[in-house]
């Protein structure tokens, strides 16, 4: 377990079943956030020969993808607390043959990087964790060289986010799912508020602060069926239902086809993701 410290019961919970599915099946999610990636690497602009970094970069598709836009002449180095998920980017990246490319098993925030060392710091939905975030995000900067640029995409308010929020809602008298965390607690929506995003980046020292908000189509699944199953595997509605019975699971799934059919369309199950593609300067 990589984290002992602050971040040891994120550490704990990536480390856990119920976040499994980010390395077994990161090639659904990967698929579902295919455009949110291509956005955020226009965002940050990898150019050949930079060094980037990428916080909690999970399985490793974005670190590829850096990978070959900065070309064998740069850099990129991934971090994660999450075993599984670094082992299986370690395999990619070896399977591609990417030497410019590896995936450390570290806590972002406390993992001694070399200073100032980076051009660039991206992450796909991986910052919004810390416990502590002006603190991580000084030591992060602290990575960076001078005026290197920040890409970050997190996710807008759960309310906003009705692919998941809605799934909840549609299930919530069956499972009653814990309490959201608080607005200071590390989570999903963490970011969700502009002025706290901007308040952590000002408070670790980083200037030049932009916030976009986009609103990305998402593929859930070819049909509702798809969309629905993939609910019950990972995300807020499947936490609630480790250690269900069948009956139960299967009274959500129901809830859940229903849900999902109402967006089902030509493409399958389409529906927004609401994100803040963020950026600033060290
Ligand atoms: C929502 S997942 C995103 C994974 C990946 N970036 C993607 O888009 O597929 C969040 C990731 O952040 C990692 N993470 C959380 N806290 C972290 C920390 N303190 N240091 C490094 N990684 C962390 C988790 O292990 C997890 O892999």
């Amino acid at each position: 377990m990589p984290a002992r410290g602050l971040n040891a019961p994120q550490a704990e919970f990536w480390n856990g079943p119920l976040t499994r599915a980010w390395a077994r099946q990161h090639d659904r999610i990967d698929a579902r956030f295919a455009p949110i990636l291509d956005l955020l690497l226009a965002r940050a602009a990898p150019r050949p020969g930079e060094s980037v970094l990428d916080i909690g970069c999970g399985s490793g598709t974005s670190v590829l993808a850096l990978a070959e836009r900065v070309g064998s002449g740069g850099r990129v180095v991934g971090i994660d607390i999450a075993a599984e998920s670094v082992a299986v980017a370690q395999r990619r990246i070896a399977a591609a043959g990417l030497r410019q490319a590896e995936v450390l098993l570290a806590d972002a925030a406390t993992h001694p990087f070399p200073p100032g060392s980076f051009d660039l710091l991206v992450s796909r939905f991986g910052v919004m964790f810390f416990e502590e975030p002006v603190a991580a995000f000084a030591h992060l900067r602290s990575a960076l060289k001078p005026g290197a640029r920040v890409a970050l995409a997190a996710f807008r308010a759960g309310a906003e986010n009705r692919w998941t929020s809605g799934a909840v809602a549609a299930v919530r008298d069956l499972i009653s799912p814990p309490p959201p965390p608080g607005p200071e607690d590390p989570g999903q929506f963490a970011f969700a508020d502009p002025a706290r995003v901007e308040r952590i980046l000002r408070g670790a020292g980083f200037a030049e602060m932009a916030l976009a908000s986009e609103d990305v189509p998402m593929r859930l699944g070819a049909d509702a069926e798809e969309a629905a199953g993939f609910a019950m595997t990972l995300g807020q509605v499947s936490r609630a239902l480790q250690d269900a019975p069948e009956d139960l699971r299967e009274a959500v799934r129901a809830r859940l086809l229903d849900f999902y059919r109402a967006a089902e369309g030509p493409d399958g199950v389409v529906m927004p993701a609401a994100i803040w593609l963020v950026s600033a300067r060290a």
